[in-house]
Formats: C-alpha cells, structure tokens, sequence
C-alpha cells in the first residue's frame, strides 16, 4: 500500500464553467478521500511559486494570467496511489491528446483552459500542499 496525498486544482475555467462538483465527484467515485478543499483567488505570488517550473517558457506569462483569472478549487486528495492516480483521470495536458473517459478528455477542447491542475510527483505533492494548505493538517 502506498498511500499519498495530492494536489489538486480545479482551475479558473472549471469553477467559472461549473465543473467542479464534477471533478471532486469523480475522484471521489473513483474512492480518494477529500482531505482538504479551500476555494480562492490565486494572487500573482502565489502563482509565480505554483508555476515557478514554467518561469522562462513562453507559456508563462499566459499560465499565471489565466490561473488568476477567477477562483480556483484547491483539493487535497489522499488514495492508494493518489498522485498517479489523479494524473491518469485527468487525461493528457492537451485535451486534444486526452482520451474519452477523462476529465479533460470528456470536458475540455484547450491547451490553456484544461480545468484541472494535479501535482505530478511525490516533491510536486508536498511542496504544493505546503502553497495551498500551509497550516499543514492535510
Ligand atoms: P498542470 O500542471 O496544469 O497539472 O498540467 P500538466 O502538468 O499536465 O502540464 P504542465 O506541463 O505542468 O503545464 C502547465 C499548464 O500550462 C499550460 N501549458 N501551455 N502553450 C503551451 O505549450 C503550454 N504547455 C503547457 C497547460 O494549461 C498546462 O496545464
Ligand atoms: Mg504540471
């Protein structure tokens, strides 16, 4: 058993489209455990630390305009391995590679507006959960 503890964003469009009874819905059908969740507005700090691997693309600035465009969903989702987990019901990045079935697959067309954000590794996990639940209870 390897238990884990991700994060999970529903980003600006997902919240804005009304999806995000959706995405915790299907984690949740899926059997992860909600561990945490705090609706906010992303400042341009927090962004920039969030996004801090992307600083330099040209990407970038586009990234950080849109993931404070508006409230996101911040989830702290826990599950026999969570973190992959997550990423494969997410789909791929470019909804036009992310096949049916996914959220992004089944609920996105964009690159940009792909509706959810999860960490992508064990170190993304811990030092993303510190960004969103710094209190650290999650
Ligand atoms: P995320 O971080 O949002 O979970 O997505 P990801 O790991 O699947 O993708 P990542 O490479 O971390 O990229 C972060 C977000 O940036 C946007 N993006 N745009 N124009 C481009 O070439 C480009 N590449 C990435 C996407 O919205 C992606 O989710
Ligand atoms: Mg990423």
């Amino acid at each position: 058993m390897t238990i884990e503890t991700t994060l999970v964003l529903v980003k600006p469009d997902g919240v804005r489209r009304g999806l995000a009874g959706e995405v915790v819905s299907r984690f949740e059908r899926r059997g992860y455990d909600l561990r945490g969740a705090r609706l906010l507005k992303i400042s341009r700090a927090l962004a920039a630390e969030h996004y801090a691997e992307h600083k330099g693309k040209p990407f970038y600035p586009d990234l950080v305009s849109f993931i404070t465009s508006g409230p996101v969903l911040a989830l702290a989702v826990r599950g026999e391995n969570a973190i992959l987990g997550i990423r494969s019901l997410m789909g791929a990045t470019n909804p036009a590679d992310s096949l049916p079935g996914t959220i992004r697959g089944d609920l996105a067309t964009e690159l940009a507006e792909n509706i959810v954000h999860g960490s992508d590794s064990r170190a993304s996990a811990k030092r993303e959960l510190g960004l969103f639940f710094p209190d650290g209870l999650v």
